[in-house]
């Protein structure tokens, strides 16, 4: 963790959650932005079209831990300003760390994982051009260290199989998959709906679909994070590709066989199954 996730501890672990609440998880890359728009628009699209034109994703779907008071970004205050219901609410917490309040209040959540080799490569490209995170450094250390776990929210392996061994336990969260997304997006969409107790009508759902379509929010700036503080487009954009497969234009014929050495023991006890190709 670094003291922008850790400097608000208190308030954070003791974050008043409401029965609502709809906590959005993901491992950082995994697809947080594209849920949080799908989300948005399925409960707000229709009410309060201003929403989506006028406000930044990243304050409609507040990011619960960030703690960076001098660019007025404090996760618990954009969170208990939110004149929203229900408040959807972003965190890239590992599962142990979720204030317990959403725990007792019973909250849904909708948990997006994403394959590790991709997730690697887009969470690389995001710590070379956001100011707030550790340097990148080199594609060779980077790799290593994400293999090591050494990254700002931790491990990737624990961070999915943590969450997913919760929801063995947990009925109220929605486990999904970012391959899925790109695959079938109006699927999940209807799966979301049906977690969620949603009955859009089918235009609606379409109208949905296409607003989310990668080139269409890579293009719209209120959800492109053009413009969030402390990043440097012209080193990597946050809507980069969005794509399955990334990984082979970075991982070396070497590289690909000890990750999948590794992977294959640190996962062995995972019924978790993702797709790194579609
Ligand atoms: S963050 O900073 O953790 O909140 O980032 P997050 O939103 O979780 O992940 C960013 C990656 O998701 C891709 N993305 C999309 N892909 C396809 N379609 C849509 N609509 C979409 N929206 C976001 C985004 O491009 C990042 O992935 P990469 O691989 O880097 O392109």
């Amino acid at each position: 963790m670094t003291h922008y996730f850790t400097d608000n501890w208190e308030a954070v672990q003791n974050f008043p959650a409401r029965p609502d609440d709809i906590l959005i998880a993901t491992y950082p890359k995994a697809g947080t932005t594209w849920v949080s728009c799908i989300l948005d628009l399925l409960y707000f699209g229709q009410t309060s079209p201003e929403r989506q034109t006028s406000i930044p994703i990243h304050e409609r779907v507040p990011f619960l831990e960030i703690f960076a008071p001098s660019v007025a970004l404090v996760g618990t205050d954009q969170a208990e300003k939110l004149p929203t219901t229900p408040r959807l609410i972003k965190t890239h917490f590992p599962v142990q760390f979720v204030p317990k309040s959403f725990w007792e209040q019973n909250c849904r959540m909708v948990y997006v994982a994403r394959n590790a080799k991709d997730n690697m490569v887009s969470y690389f490209h995001f710590d070379r051009m956001v100011k707030v995170q550790p340097e990148a450094g080199d594609w060779k250390d980077y790799f290593q260290r994400f293999i090591k776990g050494k990254m700002v929210f931790g491990s990737w392996y624990d961070h999915v199989s943590g969450w997913w061994k919760k929801k063995q336990t947990y009925s109220n969260i929605h486990y999904m998959f970012f391959e899925d997304l790109v695959e079938d997006t109006g699927r999940e969409i209807d799966k979301l709906c049906s977690f969620l107790g949603l009955s859009p009508s089918a235009e609606v759902k379409k109208q949905i679909t296409g607003e989310v379509q990668f080139d269409t929010m890579k293009k719209n700036s209120m959800a492109n994070y053009s413009t969030f503080p402390a990043m440097d487009f012209k080193i990597s954009p946050f809507m980069r590709k969005g794509k399955v497969g990334d990984w082979k234009n970075h991982f070396t014929v070497a590289q690909n066989e000890e990750f999948d050495e590794d992977y294959r023991k640190k996962m062995k006890d995972s019924t978790l199954q993702f797709r790194s190709e579609i």
